[in-house]
């Protein structure tokens, strides 16, 4: 399976923020945003990611991530011109997919919780069409949104309705199988002229291939972009990291645990930081595991 990052958008809900820089390099307290997809997408077991991001943004996020060989990736570049919506990343990705599966991240988004790297890993060996992640949320007038029937089968799917039917947020991390870039190709853009992610999902949906499984409160799930959102999810890392002691969406030390990079390997990556607490735990880390 493919890996894709969507970090591109204008992030004009971050301004002044980003009128210089791209969202997703912003720190979630100790890292770059986009630490936290490229981490869901390692614990997934994905080693080939392609970064879709703006013009501007694709080179600062090339010097931050690299090829990814430092963390045992392939990480690839490509940029979408305009924000043309998120399915648009599915028709830019095309050659990076090939005929395989795929998933589809959105670079603002947070997830964390016990078991999520084995809930990923079931999901992947188990897609058969889509596979969409369901979470409650008390404004689901913002997302995308997940009727499901009394036995947990999914019925509608909707983009931001004025009256949801549930409190089901469609989260921004999509598994497709190979059919994806030929449905986002065939779709028309909607009313706010975006080829919408919600539109392939229903295509799914209508042939009877769509799976949705639903992160319980054992579950956190954020999207980092606003004000508000941002400092949301700063102050949830801040809190699990002090009380402890670990990291969360901390590559290296995934890299290595996930068997990508020696400990001493770890262990440099560690002592170029070695300033930070950061740097720091890197060199703790791969001196407990090796
Ligand atoms: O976060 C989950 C939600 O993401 C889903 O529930 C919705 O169904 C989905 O449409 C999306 O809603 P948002 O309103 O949050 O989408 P937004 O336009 O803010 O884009 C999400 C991220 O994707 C953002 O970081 C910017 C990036 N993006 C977005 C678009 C439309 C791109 O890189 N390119 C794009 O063309």
């Amino acid at each position: 399976m493919k890996g894709i990052i969507l970090a591109g958008g204008s992030g004009t809900r971050l301004y002044p923020s980003t009128l210089a820089t791209s969202k997703q390099l912003l720190a979630v307290y100790d890292k770059p945003m986009v630490y936290h997809p490229l981490s869901v997408l390692m614990l997934a077991g994905i080693r080939e990611i392609l970064v879709i991001s703006t013009p501007e943004s694709v080179p600062p996020l090339r010097s931050l991530l690299g090829d990814g060989s430092h963390l045992g990736l392939e990480i690839s570049y490509a940029e979408q011109e305009s924000p043309r919506g998120i399915a648009e990343a599915l028709v830019i990705g095309a050659d990076h997919i090939g005929d395989g599966p795929v998933a589809l991240i959105l670079g603002d988004n947070v997830f964390h919780g016990a078991g999520f790297p084995q809930l990923l890993r079931t999901a992947r060996a188990e897609l058969d069409g889509c596979t969409l992640f369901g979470y409650p949320v008390s404004d689901p007038e913002r997302y995308g949104i997940g009727e499901v029937d009394a036995e947990g089968n999914l019925v509608s799917l909707e983009e931001k309705p004025d009256r949801p039917r549930s409190d089901n947020a469609i989260t921004g991390l999509y598994f497709y199988d190979a059919d994806a870039v030929e449905i986002a190709r065939g779709l028309t853009p909607s009313d706010r002229g975006e080829l919408e992610i919600t539109d392939v999902n229903r295509v799914y949906l209508e042939q009877g291939r769509a799976r949705l499984i639903r992160l319980g409160r054992g579950y956190t799930w954020l999207d980092a972009g606003t004000h508000d959102s941002l400092l949301a999810a700063s102050q949830y890392v801040h809190v699990i990291e002090k009380r402890q002691g670990v990291r969360v969406a901390c590559v290296e030390e995934i890299a290595l645990r996930m068997g990508y990079i020696a400990p001493e390997h770890c262990h440099q990556l560690g002592a170029r930081m070695k300033n930070s607490e950061y740097g720091q735990y890197l060199m703790q880390v791969a001196r407990l595991v090796a």
